[in-house]
């Protein structure tokens, strides 16, 4: 499965507002084993750059909006815009991202695995080098 965007289902009306659920296997293609989130992150700083080897996740702009840039392992690159709490962007392994933030943007991550810092690829050369 490559990159995508996941739209998940609103429950609710204008009037009152919204809820939505995911759940595996539902709407998920992994089991969530942590769930992470960032906050307070200003607009003018690039976060990501990093790849991780095993890790999938979906990521959802609960507040605000927050760009994506994806890179495969094949050199496909792709933009994402998370600007909706109802969507969210699945990333499987082996993908480098640059993620930029709104002032507002809160960012829940739903992960496949514990935090590991050896599943990390934290130089973009090191990405690189596996691409080929
Ligand atoms: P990192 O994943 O590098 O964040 P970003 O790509 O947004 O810059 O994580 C930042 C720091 O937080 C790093 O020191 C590792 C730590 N961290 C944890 O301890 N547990 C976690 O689950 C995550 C995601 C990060």
């Amino acid at each position: 499965m490559s990159p995508c965007l996941i739209e998940f289902k609103s429950i609710g009306s204008s009037e009152l507002g919204y809820i939505t659920a995911v759940q595996h296997p539902d709407d998920l293609p992994f089991i969530i084993k942590r769930v992470y989130w960032t906050y307070f992150t200003p607009h003018n700083v690039e976060r990501g750059n990093h790849a991780h080897q095993h890790l999938h996740q979906v990521i959802i702009a609960v507040s605000g909006i927050i760009k994506f840039s994806v890179e495969g392992c094949n050199g496909s690159k792709t933009e994402f815009v998370l600007d909706n709490p109802n969507t969210g962007l699945y990333l499987p392994p082996m993908h480098w991202r640059t993620i930029h933030f709104s002032h507002n943007a809160v960012l829940l991550c739903l992960a496949s695995a514990e935090y590991s810092e050896e599943d990390y690829i934290r130089t973009y050369q090191e990405f690189t080098k596996l691409q080929k």
